[in-house]
């Protein structure tokens, strides 16, 4: 089992894009750990999302951990732009490429939090080369591209597999995707410990914020 703390990161992909400076502000404010950053190029993924200069302009309003979700390809050329616009883990997808051990070096040498994503359909023993190299090992509960998607449950055993594999490793396992109160508890169960929500924090406006955050915390931890 884990023995990190449990960090709810909240997608800012489901935020409003016209004010997201304010929008990091009070998320944070209503229990937010960390906040997940999603960016997409629009060839790795079938969306377009932002760069660095947008993670730079909302690095001021949060000291919490920016956990910068890599959905590009190729991902090296970029690193040292988002590692300077202050992310604190950066994540790449295993496909990526084209050398995705070079990728987790090249993280590690600028100083930042290693993480390795596997989609739905890449198999875990593609972990076992790098496992040694990484922070934390980010599961997509959905195929990447976009917010609202529905969950994939097979997410909860292949984060249990991903726990046996990390053994004593005190490496952080992330869900993405789809992630309610309804799952939450399941993948702590298996062993999960950072939880991405996108659609389900910022749903209802500013003022639901809290109650959202509090009902996946509470689900959670039960
Ligand atoms: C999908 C993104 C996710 C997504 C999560 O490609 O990586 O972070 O925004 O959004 P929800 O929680 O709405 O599925
Ligand atoms: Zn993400």
């Amino acid at each position: 089992m884990t023995t990190n703390p449990l960090a709810i990161s909240p997608s800012i992909l489901a935020a409003d894009f016209s004010r997201l400076g304010e929008e990091v502000r009070d998320v944070v404010a209503a229990g937010a750990d960390w906040i997940h950053v999603d960016v997409m190029d629009g060839h790795f993924v079938p969306n377009i999302t932002i760069g660095p200069d947008v993670l730079k302009s909302l690095r001021p309003y949060t000291d919490r951990t920016m956990d910068v979700h890599l959905m590009i390809s190729p991902t090296d050329l970029y690193l040292e732009a988002f590692a300077k616009a202050g992310a604190d883990v950066i994540t790449a997808h295993v496909e990526s490429g084209p050398h995705i051990h070079r990728t987790l070096q090249t993280i590690r040498a600028l100083g930042k939090q290693v993480g390795v994503t596997l989609n739905p359909g890449t198999s875990i023993a593609t972990l076992e080369s790098v496992i040694g190299m990484v922070d934390m090992v980010l599961v997509m509960s959905v195929n990447p591209g976009f917010g609202g998607q529905a969950f994939i449950p097979d997410a909860v055993e292949r984060v249990r597999t991903i726990r046996k594999m990390a053994g004593e490793r005190p490496i952080r396992i992330e869900v993405d995707g789809g992630v309610i109160p309804a799952n939450a508890g399941l993948l702590t169960a298996a062993g999960a410990d950072t939880l991405v929500a996108g659609s389900a924090v910022f749903k209802g406006g500013r003022d639901a914020y809290a109650a959202n955050i509090a009902a996946i915390r509470a689900a959670a931890t039960a």
